[in-house]
């Protein structure tokens, strides 16, 4: 019998964390996924609620705007942000994510690009007016957060805008607690995003539809 594709994703994440390589298991995830031996627990075949709720709330006008979508998986949040017309691009470390994103939207204009969070592009620093990270530093170890975090905030232009989605955790739920991934962040984590110029405009945390246990934010920051 063919073993249960969530348990094989979780054991592709387990054998290259327990192999110090933290970022290797989302290239073996997508491929296991791409030949149908694994599912991709996140994708979600749509853009995330929040962003999709953040969208109609905020009505952002693209046109003439750039926008970066971080850790882009198959694509569908970057899809939802082009269509608000801004130039989009949208990168991921997995070679194989971004041919799936390619393959599921082969109409796209977004420019979807393999690339690593945490050593961007230089021609991205400070290059972006919508920069959208969704899930992407909580698959990280905890002791890579804070390095992930500041290449994040790095990416926003002056006068743009931060959206991140993330699972909360409490804050007095102990790192030691966690046994990722995910890690979710604590309201200390959301609050490190910001610099002296980069301003958290917007927070809010709300139950999961699928899981009312689950918490998730939604922070949105402002570049001067
Ligand atoms: C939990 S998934 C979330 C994907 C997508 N943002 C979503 O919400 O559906 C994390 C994504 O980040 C990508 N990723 C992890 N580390 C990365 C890094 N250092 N640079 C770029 N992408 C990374 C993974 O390949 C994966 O697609």
């Amino acid at each position: 019998m063919a073993e249960d594709p969530d348990v094989v994703s979780r054991r592709i994440a387990r054998e290259s964390l327990d192999r110090d390589d933290p970022t290797g298991w989302f290239e073996n995830l997508y491929a296991a996924a791409a030949e149908g031996s694994a599912v991709v627990p996140w994708d979600r075949g749509t853009a995330h609620q929040l962003l999709t709720e953040w969208v109609d709330e905020s009505q952002p006008d693209g046109a003439g705007k750039t926008a970066l979508v971080v850790g882009a998986g198959t694509g569908w949040d970057a899809e939802l942000i082009v269509d608000r017309g801004f130039e989009t691009t949208a990168f991921d470390i997995s070679p194989t994510a971004v041919e799936t994103a390619q393959r599921n939207h082969p109409d796209s204009d977004v420019h979807y690009v393999v690339a690593d969070l945490l050593d961007p592009p230089a021609e991205w620093h400070r290059a972006f007016d919508l920069v959208v990270e969704i899930y992407t530093v909580q698959a990280l170890p905890i002791s890579l957060q804070p390095a992930a975090i500041k290449q994040v905030t790095e990416l926003v232009a002056s006068g743009g805008t931060l959206l991140v989605i993330a699972a909360a955790r409490p804050d007095d739920r102990p790192d030691a607690d966690l046994q990722g991934p995910p890690w979710p962040l604590t309201r200390a984590t959301i609050q490190s995003f910001t610099t002296p110029e980069l301003h958290l405009i917007q927070l809010d945390r709300s139950p999961s539809p699928a899981d009312p246990a689950i918490h998730r934010w939604r922070a949105e920051y402002l570049r001067d």
